[in-house]
């Protein structure tokens, strides 16, 4: 894929914040996630490629805009094919709330290489560069967290396990504190937090637990640009989720989906931009004389460079963005 491309999917993330920023803290999730959803798709729609959603707001008859299957983009003669996997607001409780933490997040990569995600829970563990190769998903969870201290060079007491803040961790929450480590809880939004991982200076060293499987996809394609591991197993938890994941999976649906299966090759494109503060990005900030800066990252897997990018927004020329008074 053209590097170019790279650049105009910052946009795309900076357009999906943009246009949930201004609902930040205003108590409406569905409102804040649609604006993200309309920012995200109109920015795509400019592109010249020819994209696929595999992984989106749900399915046709459930969203009416980015949902699974859709066509992305101009798809003008010669335009690249591409999977895209969307996330247009990571955190729509966040945001709504008013709490750190949420992101406007996509990946992209040639046709055929990401994982076609069914909207279900996927068992996750992910860890950055250094630890990566320690982990295994079927190993015992204790000898995960000894392997990713050894592979980090630290005493097991050092080491801080992140995972989301719900009841069914419970048992996760136990078994590392058995050993030793830490715990850091988040109340939402996965992908940024497998994210940190990668980069030492985060306080955190290893994400377990139950999530989205999408956001499990997207998160794995930003750790293969990163240096890192993500392994996943998706968790049907009623008949029909499991007929779906047999239906686009066949038999291999239990299996371990390692890092191949869910961005496959060494052509990955993530892009995410901050709606709220947290430790990766800061927020959309809105500032005087009409303007709004937004703080994003890029990255590529075939170079991995990690591009921060600071924008500064005319909103009196984007008035789709302007700040809901
Ligand atoms: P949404 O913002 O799309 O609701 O997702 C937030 C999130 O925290 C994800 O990051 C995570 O994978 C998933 O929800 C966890 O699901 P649940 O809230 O059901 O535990």
């Amino acid at each position: 894929m053209d590097r170019e491309l790279a650049l105009n999917i910052v946009r795309v993330t900076e357009a999906a914040a943009l246009g949930c920023g201004k609902y930040f803290g205003r108590g409406n999730k569905v409102i804040a996630d649609q604006a993200a959803v309309d920012g995200m798709r109109s920015m795509f729609q400019s592109l010249d490629i020819a994209g696929t959603v595999v992984i989106g707001e749900g399915e046709l008859d459930e969203a009416p805009m980015l949902y699974i299957g859709e066509k992305i983009g101009t798809w003008e003669e010669g335009a690249p094919e591409i999977d895209i996997a969307v996330d247009p607001l990571d955190g729509t409780n966040l945001c709504a709330k008013g709490l750190p933490g949420a992101l406007s997040v996509v990946a992209v990569a040639p046709k055929g290489c990401l994982l076609h995600a069914p909207d279900m829970y996927m068992h996750k563990i992910a860890v950055g560069p250094k630890a990566a190769g320690h982990i295994d998903i079927t190993a015992p969870f204790e000898q995960n967290l000894f392997n990713v201290a050894k592979a980090l060079k630290k005493d097991i007491t050092e080491i801080t396990v992140t995972m989301l803040d719900r009841e069914r961790h419970k048992d996760l929450i136990d078994k590392a504190r058995s050993v030793g480590a830490r715990i850091k809880l988040f109340g939402d939004g996965d992908v940024a937090t497998a994210i940190a991982t990668c980069f030492s200076d985060s306080g955190v060293d290893i994400l377990v637990g139950k999530g989205g499987a999408p956001e499990g996809v997207i998160a794995a394609a930003a750790l293969k640009c990163m240096g890192g591991e993500f392994q996943g197993i998706l968790v049907p938890e009623t008949e029909e989720e499991k007929s779906r994941c047999i239906q686009m999976m066949g038999d291999k649906w239990n299996r371990v989906l390692t890092m191949e299966d869910l961005a496959k090759g060494n052509d990955i494109l993530f892009a995410a931009t901050g709606v709220s503060d947290g430790e990766l990005l800061k927020g959309v900030r809105y500032m005087a004389d009409n303007r709004a800066k937004t703080y994003s990252v890029v990255t590529r897997s075939k170079t991995g460079t990690i591009r921060f990018i600071d924008t500064i927004h005319q909103l009196d020329k984007k008035p789709e963005y302007a700040y809901v008074k």
